[in-house]
């Protein structure tokens, strides 16, 4: 049983605390956020992510929640580093919650310094520096990369595929492996600077995977091909492998965006220009709009026409609204003079996006609307081509922007179907223009 002090209650710190707590060891998770550490504290969560409750609520006895870094210290064998590591103005990783953590040690602390906030390559040699610096000679570091993903993370953290392990020395490594000796996984063993690398790498090779077939959809649109045929064929050989390649609106959340610029400009940096990086960016960049031509083609000018999203989280599974797609889309369709009705079963989107009409029910969202969009694919959504929606709607078209639903069911349900990279029937006469006027009379 160690004794494990936390920094950052995000997902990533309060997973890693939950966990932890649950291997049997000692757990206290320090964050800056007043209101967080007064939820934790009264037995509520700060963020909406499956399981975390259950397992904290399990494990109460072994962890406990702070705003003061010394009480979180004081006593403990480990000291995972978990906080926020944004964008600066540069693209850059702004590591200044970073440094922060260590201006914290105690000159006493015996800790081992675990490193799981993503950061560029070379920070730990940079924070070795820093410790030596103030003395801190007794104080190990050791980079320890997280992989988990919103939505499925206490399961990620507790089946991990991998858990990589970097340190400038051997005994240091042993003892934050022993940490992860009761999970059935491979323990990857590296230098610091390999071990920072393999996060921003595997980051770097996800976002690829998505751009690429988002590519390979667009071209599919074009030449009549159908990209989730398509994917299940590349996917089913072994080299290639069958995940990350869902064809949709782009990929979004708190960390590709980050992480992905974060390489690309350590990279120039270091004087190299990382190109696939920056085109695997823009792709997403410009997959994010492409939903707003598809609706264009069957409905002609957007201006006061009626636009149902639906889901607004960057993936299904999470209430997270950073960097998500909807966000983009939201305001291109005001921007084009369009009425946005958006819904989402958890995440809330109010003080992000101005002059939407937020609705409790899809029914509500779909209601007189010219164009049903699915953004996030909630399982809610998956029922959507239905007899209710149909009447509900002034015109029954759906963009279907991650290929939830099956097209031919679709379109014999009633409605008109675009998906991302599926072949569709030529667009005919747009819908009839809106005739507002009697709501607008009303
Ligand atoms: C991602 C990585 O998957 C984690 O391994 C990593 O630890 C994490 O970032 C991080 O660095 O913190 P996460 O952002 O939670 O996890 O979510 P993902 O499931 O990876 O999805 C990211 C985005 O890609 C979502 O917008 C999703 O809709 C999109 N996506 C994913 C696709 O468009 N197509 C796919 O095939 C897969």
């Amino acid at each position: 049983m160690a004794r494990i002090a936390v920094f950052g209650a995000g997902y990533v710190g309060l997973v890693t605390g939950a966990c932890f707590a649950e291997l049997g060891h000692i757990v206290c998770v320090r964050d800056v956020v007043d209101e967080k550490i007064e939820k934790l504290n009264a037995g509520q969560m700060p963020i909406y992510e499956p399981g975390l409750e259950d397992l904290l609520v399990r494990n109460r006895a072994r962890i406990r929640f702070t705003l003061d870094a010394a009480e979180a210290v004081d006593g403990a064998d480990f000291l995972f580093v978990c906080v926020g590591t944004p964008s600066t103005y540069s693209g850059d990783a702004d590591l200044s919650a970073v440094w922060t953590v260590l201006a914290e040690l105690p000159v006493d602390t015996r800790v081992v310094l675990v490193m799981k906030s993503t950061v560029p390559v070379g920070t730990g040699e940079r924070v070795r520096v820093a410790l030596e610096a103030r003395g801190l000679d007794d104080v190990a570091y050791v980079s320890n990369p997280e992989f988990l993903a919103e939505g499925t993370a206490v399961r990620d953290v507790m089946h991990p595929d991998r858990v990589v392990v970097g340190a400038f020395r051997p005994e240091d490594a042993d003892r934050v492996a022993a940490l992860y000796a009761p999970l059935e996984t491979t323990i990857v063993r590296t230098d610091v600077a390999s071990a920072e690398m393999v996060k921003l790498a595997s980051n770097a090779f996800l976002t690829t995977r998505i751009s690429f077939i988002n590519e390979i959809a667009n071209v599919c649109e074009l030449v009549g091909a159908d990209v989730v045929d398509v994917a299940r064929g590349i996917g089913l050989d072994h080299r290639l492998g069958p995940h990350f390649l869902r064809a949709g609106v782009g990929w979004g959340g708190s960390c590709f965006g980050k992480d992905v610029s974060a390489l690309k400009q350590l990279a120039g940096n270091s004087g190299y220009h990382f190109q696939l990086l920056s085109a695997v960016i823009e792709v997403n960049d410009l997959q994010k709009r492409r939903v707003v031509g598809k609706l264009e083609k069957r409905l002609g000018k957007l201006r006061d026409k009626r636009i149902a999203l639906l889901g607004l989280a960057f993936k299904p599974g999470t209430d997270d609204l950073r960097d998500a797609p909807s966000l983009v889309l939201a305001s291109r369709l005001l921007a084009e003079g369009a009425e946005v009705r958006a819904w989402d079963p958890v995440a809330d989107a109010r003080d992000l996006l101005h002059g939407v009409a937020f609705c409790e029910t899809v029914l509500e969202a779909v209601e007189g609307a010219d164009g049903a969009v699915i953004v996030t694919e909630w399982p809610e959504l998956s029922g959507l081509a239905s007899p209710e929606v149909r009447e509900a709607m002034r015109y029954p078209l759906i963009v279907d922007g991650r290929n939830l639903l099956d097209p031919a069911q679709a379109r014999a349900a009633g409605f008109v179907y675009e998906g991302i990279g599926r072949p569709s029937p030529p667009s005919g006469a747009p819908a009839p223009a809106p005739d507002r006027s009697v709501e607008l009379a009303g």
